[in-house]
């Protein structure tokens, strides 16, 4: 196995992705970063150094596990303390499974301006992989917004609180386009930040489109006019293949489909993410397929408009993908019987002295000011709340369907401490949020781990019953799974991967107002840490 080397300063640079001018947060100038290229076993070396000036910055590769190097995985305030301005900080890690994953800052809400990029790890030379293609294409997903994440990130924490808004525009690798760009000063149609992405297909030849949404806030859905994708992979394993007019992508998740160029050739076609689960207040996002050899220019513009995708609060058409999503048959790995503890939480918006948060089990998660992971190795006392969070909620008698009668919740930054090796149940219950008849959808991402989604319901989860109806035949492993509206979702995972984890909503808001929790396993396992992640809070000093 290789070890691939990368250099990366990370700062601020005035970009115009959607044609309008803004700041935003680059790796060697460039957002989204460089796309990471490497096979399954390899070793990746990034020197990250934070010229960021004024501003802290720490970078998850989200979907990687970190055996052995938990102190790798970027999560201040749970891995490490953040690369301070000037600092040079290096993430060594293995890829230990092929697939597609992605990377993102993981520092207050830093993911928004720009921090982010994709993995992609190929299997070894020779190695047979359940589907055949001509050549890959990656597309990274992305919503955009014209304010600061400063701004962003004061008004979420007003009274009253200012909400972020829908997204000005939707991107695509990075590019997309404002639609009223006469009315913005700083806009300029023909930047070259904001053309259009092309995708070469040549006519007859079948392509692997491997597809990442780093979104902040938008469930996205995309499309490729007039193609049916074939999902193989999701989260880097291999899926039972089955066909879609369309993919449904939540922020956190990644998709491989297989297209064959089978259309007319001679003329393009589009590519399109609209946004799903929340009523659109955004344009869709539009890339160009271009196909070579026809009797069209490889740069025209398709002669239609772009899909506008299917109708955004259509629930069951969701979960329908959901329930879809299944192991590939040779590639199923089986999930222990049983769980040896099961967390239930339940996901509710709340307020804490007239702010607005999110709860689980009525409790809103904050991050501690001490790393857990070298406030625990070193036993440094008082660096976060030893109680642990409640491990269930009242749920034969909460009703998910009402606003609660008791909005309150408290802060917390306790965490769950999970037996070593032990198997782990969580299930995630959706509820109606403080306005009445709404629900939106929380895609959830483990750190450190795949879990088995076992099953999704709608309503109420009923420990009594739900749990007779899992799939424990082929259920996908993934790490980032989608708690659709006034429904639940259960997973099982494993604890055996010493560290510390964060396993949070992905919707950079509602992490950002307390929807996580963080899980220990095996801390006491954990090697030597490297003295660079220490340097805040109760570790300054201390090696
Ligand atoms: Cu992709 Cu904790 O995040
Ligand atoms: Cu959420």
């Amino acid at each position: 196995a290789a070890t691939r080397h990368h250099m990366w300063e990370i700062s601020y640079q005035f970009t115009s992705p959607d044609c309008v001018r803004k700041l935003a947060v680059t790796i060697n100038g460039q957002t989204p970063g460089p796309t990471i290229k490497a096979v399954q076993g390899d070793t990746i070396v990034v020197v990250v150094k934070n010229s960021l000036m004024t501003e802290n910055v720490a970078i998850h590769w989200h979907g990687i596990r970190q055996i052995g190097t938990p102190w790798a995985d970027g999560t201040e305030g749970v891995t490490q303390c953040p690369i301070l301005p000037g600092d040079t900080f290096t993430y060594t890690f293995v890829v230990d499974r092929p697939g597609t994953y992605m990377y993102h800052a993981h520092y207050g809400m830093q993911r928004s301006a720009g921090l982010n990029g994709m993995i992609v790890v190929e299997v070894p030379p020779g190695q047979p992989e359940p589907f055949a293609y001509e050549r890959d294409h990656t597309v990274l997903l992305n919503d955009w917004w014209h304010k600061s994440t400063y701004e962003q990130a004061a008004g979420l924490a007003s009274v009253p609180m200012v909400w972020v808004g829908e997204p000005q525009s939707l991107l695509i690798n990075g590019r997309g386009r404002f639609v009223n760009c006469s009315s913005e000063a700083s806009c300029n149609v023909t930047h070259p930040d904001c053309s259009p992405p092309e995708f070469p297909v040549v006519p007859g030849k079948t392509y692997r489109f491997r597809i990442a949404s780093v979104t902040s806030l938008s469930a996205l859905n995309f499309e490729i006019e007039g193609h049916e994708m074939t999902v193989v992979e999701a989260d880097g394993h291999y899926v039972k293949p089955f066909v879609v007019k369309n993919l449904n992508i939540y922020s956190g998740e990644t998709y491989s489909v297989l297209i064959t160029a089978n259309q007319d050739p001679n003329r393009n076609y589009w590519l399109a993410s609209n946004v799903v689960s929340r009523r659109p207040g955004t344009p869709t996002g539009t890339a160009v397929l271009s196909y070579y050899g026809g009797r069209s220019s490889p740069r025209a513009r398709p002669p239609t408009s772009p899909p506008a995708g299917p109708a955004w609060n259509d629930t069951a058409y969701r979960v329908r993908q959901s329930l879809a999503t299944v192991a590939h048959p040779a590639h199923v790995v089986a999930p222990p019987a049983r769980s040896d503890r099961t967390i239930l939480l339940l996901n509710t918006q709340n307020k804490i002295d007239g702010r607005m948060k999110w709860a689980l089990n009525n409790v809103s998660f904050a991050l501690p000011h001490t790393p857990y992971l070298v406030a625990m190795k070193r036993g440094l006392l008082g660096a976060y709340d030893e109680r642990p969070p409640p491990e269930t909620y009242d749920h034969a008698g909460y009703d998910v369907f009402s606003v609660q009668k008791n909005p309150n919740a408290t802060t917390s930054d306790g965490l769950y401490r999970l037996q070593f090796s032990s198997v782990v149940d969580v299930v995630l219950q959706n509820a109606n949020m403080l306005t009445a008849n709404s629900s939106e959808t929380h895609p959830w991402h483990l750190h450190g781990h795949d879990f088995w989604v076992l099953g999704y319901g709608a309503g109420r989860f009923d420990p009594a019953v739900h749990p007779a109806t899992y799939n424990l035949k082929d259920p996908i492993m993934k790490n980032t799974v989608a708690v659709h509206p006034f429904g639940w979702t259960a997973l099982r995972f494993r604890a055996d991967n010493p560290g510390v984890w964060a396993f949070h909503c992905h919707i950079e808001a509602h992490f950002f107002m307390g929807m996580g929790v963080v899980f220990e396993e095996g801390v006491e396992r954990v090697g030597e840490l490297p003295p660079e992640i220490m340097g805040c809070g109760k570790t300054r000093g201390g090696h």
